[in-house]
């Protein structure tokens, strides 16, 4: 028996840019589907720093994109488990009452229903309750390529030393456990009190990004470094690197004006003729990679970490949580 679906819905609102303490509950009209899209309705939302920066409109790049003087998508939230309810037009292989995960560009998750394009979205098994299964798209995709960017598990090599700078966040503990399963030795740096949770993830050193500079460890130690914290000279990153690896740079942060862009560029031209390359990533949004992680995580061979679900009803704290900078893992917000 089909559940009506509602004209409208309390949805968790910013209609300016700035902090999370500005969020508010409003009652918006439910979306409808447009041709080719789906309308979804929300299990489970995880929230990534990627949302913040959208919440924030910081920095500046972001918001020609996402709304000039205030965001075009009002609602956060981007990675979504939820289940369809209704198909609009032209809409071939994806059925009403599926399970399905996607990441809504732009957001649109910390609501009861969503809409999205229908080629976007990837079959929940049943075997993955939606908390879980939330938490992989930006995540747990993001870390997938950058390994695939450095070239981890894909050279042949026994076993890589990898560098995982940042690893205590959503995309740092997704590549701790996929560059180990991809037979690296994995070096991480993270806070003294996550070290026994990055531990047994699989890294075979934590280094307390507090307390240890990079510059004590010896040149050409690793054969690739992932970068998701930032906040390190390239050259220093270069000089961790032996000949033919690699540093990838997936960091957001930087100024409030071009983010990340002036340490790309830097990386760009640090790269012209010296080895190891430094390459930048924009990960994207790719159904095959969340179906491979899917299935990882229905092995068992990967387990997202949660550090906490917060009922909808306080999805604004979960938001200010994720903006204070210290999330273990993800954070979760159940639906409405
Ligand atoms: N390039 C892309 O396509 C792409 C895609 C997704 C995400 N990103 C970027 O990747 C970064 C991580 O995203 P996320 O969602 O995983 O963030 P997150 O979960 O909010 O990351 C928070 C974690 O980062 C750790 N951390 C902060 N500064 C650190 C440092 N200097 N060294 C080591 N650890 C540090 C914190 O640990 P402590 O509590 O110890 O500080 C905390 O555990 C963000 O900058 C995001 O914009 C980029």
């Amino acid at each position: 028996m089909t559940t009506a679906i509602p004209t409208t819905m309390p949805a968790w609102v910013r209609r300016t840019y700035g902090p999370a303490a500005g969020t508010r509950i409003e009652q918006l009209p439910v979306p409808v589907p447009g041709r080719g899209e789906v309308l979804l309705r929300v299990q489970a939302t995880a929230l990534n720093a990627g949302d913040v920066r959208l919440m924030l409109g910081d920095p500046l790049l972001v918001r020609p994109m996402f709304g000039f003087t205030r965001p075009k998508n009002p609602v956060r939230g981007m990675d979504v488990a939820g289940t369809i309810v209704a198909v609009g037009p032209d809409v071939v292989g994806a059925e009403r009452g599926e399970d399905v995960i996607v990441e809504l560009p732009g957001g649109g998750g910390l609501a009861p229903y969503a809409v999205v394009e229908a080629s976007r979205v990837v079959a929940r098994p049943p075997d993955i309750t939606p908390d879980i299964a939330a938490c992989l798209p930006i995540a747990g995709g993001t870390a997938w390529q950058a390994l695939d960017a450095a070239g981890v598990g894909l050279t042949g090599q026994a076993t890589p030393r990898v560098l995982i700078i940042g690893a205590s966040g959503g995309v740092g503990t997704f590549a701790v456990q996929l560059a180990v399963l991809r037979g690296a030795e994995v070096w991480a740096t993270c806070s003294a009190r996550n070290a026994p949770l990055i531990e047994a993830l699989g890294a075979a050193r934590t280094l307390d990004h507090r307390q240890s500079p990079l510059s004590d460890l010896p040149a050409e130690r690793f054969d690739a470094v992932i970068d998701i914290a930032g906040g390190i000279a390239l050259r220093d990153l270069q000089r961790l690197v032996a000949p033919g690896g690699s540093v990838v740079l997936t960091t957001g942060d930087g100024g409030h004006i071009m983010g990340p862009v002036p340490r790309m560029l830097k990386a760009l031209l640090l790269s012209i003729g010296r080895r190891p390359r430094i390459r930048s990533l924009a990960a994207t949004s790719r159904p095959e990679v969340l179906r491979k992680l899917l299935a990882l995580v229905a092995e068992g061979r990967i387990v997202p970490v949660i550090e906490r679900e917060w009922p909808f009803d306080d999805a604004a704290s979960a938001l200010a949580h994720v903006e204070a900078g210290h999330t273990v893992g993800k954070v979760v917000v159940r639906a409405a």
